[in-house]
């Protein structure tokens, strides 16, 4: 734990980027096309945020695919949705892998349909050694479901005889996100200003910006207005003053 309050003035960009992609039952609507119009367009707009995400220094890209919540959507919408994972990683996994792209999935394998299931660790394990950037697909996620996961990993160590200290370095070992850099930027779409159970302990200390723009019209451009916005804001850490830290360096 650092003694000194610690900020970090970002004369760098952020490296770990979290997007919750919101907007495309609108984005449709406004067409008068139907919802799943709206979904596909938003992964083409997740395809261009990809590419544009290491060309404007971002080492690692995580976002809300599909939440525990969206279960409750109709049926027909959630078969679109895990339609396009289907088609996503059918269409994108091998490019991916060729930029040397490594694919995480973050949240419960459990009630995963078992295609989708096999599809994901299919994914985890042919990138598995890649390191150039680091894609994280939140995906049958919600950020407490994944905080009492963490809880339940420490008490079955704790049962299975190990010393277990609960501090929030052991818990934080126990998240979907372990081993992620540190979440500096969390970008929400489409005017919205909430969290939605996305990555409740890693918001801690990120910043966070809300654009007006509708996921599906999302890319390059709306990228780099975010990463702007970022770059205006002082990073203090809970420390009163600005004081310079190494960069991403993890502060308590
Ligand atoms: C929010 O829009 C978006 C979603 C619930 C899903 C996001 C999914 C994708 C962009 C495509 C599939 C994902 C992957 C990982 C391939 P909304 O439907 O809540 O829009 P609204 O608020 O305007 O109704």
């Amino acid at each position: 734990m650092s003694a000194e309050p610690v900020a970090t003035a970002p004369e760098k960009g952020p490296r770990h980027v979290a997007l919750i992609m919101d907007g495309n039952g609108r984005w449709a609507q406004r067409r008068g096309l139907p919802r799943a119009v709206g979904h596909r367009e938003g992964v083409q707009a997740l395809r261009r945020t990809i590419k544009a995400a290491p060309e404007l220094g971002v080492e690692c890209l995580t976002v809300f695919g599909f939440s525990t919540e969206n279960w409750s959507r109709p049926a027909d919408e959630v078969s679109d949705l895990m339609g396009l994972v289907r088609a996503f990683v059918g269409s994108d996994l091998n490019r991916l892998d060729a930029a040397g792209v490594r694919v995480k999935v973050l949240g419960r394998r459990k009630g995963l349909p078992s295609d989708i299931a096999a599809i994901v660790e299919r994914a985890e394990a042919q990138t598995a050694g890649n390191d150039k950037f680091l894609l994280q697909v939140a995906f049958n996620y919600g950020g407490r479901a994944d905080l009492v996961d963490a809880a339940q990993r420490l008490v079955d160590r704790a049962r299975a005889g190990e010393d277990v200290v609960v501090d929030e370095e052991m818990l934080g070992t126990g998240l979907s996100t372990a081993g992620s850099p540190p979440v500096d930027l969390i970008v929400r779409t489409s005017g919205e200003q909430r969290l939605s159970n996305f990555l409740l302990w890693e918001a801690a200390y990120a910043e966070m910006v809300f654009q007006e723009i509708l996921w599906p019209d999302y890319g390059a451009e709306a990228l780099a207005e975010a990463i702007a916005q970022f770059g205006q804001r002082e990073r203090r850490y809970g420390g009163r003053e600005a004081v310079t830290a190494p960069y991403g360096e993890a502060v308590s």
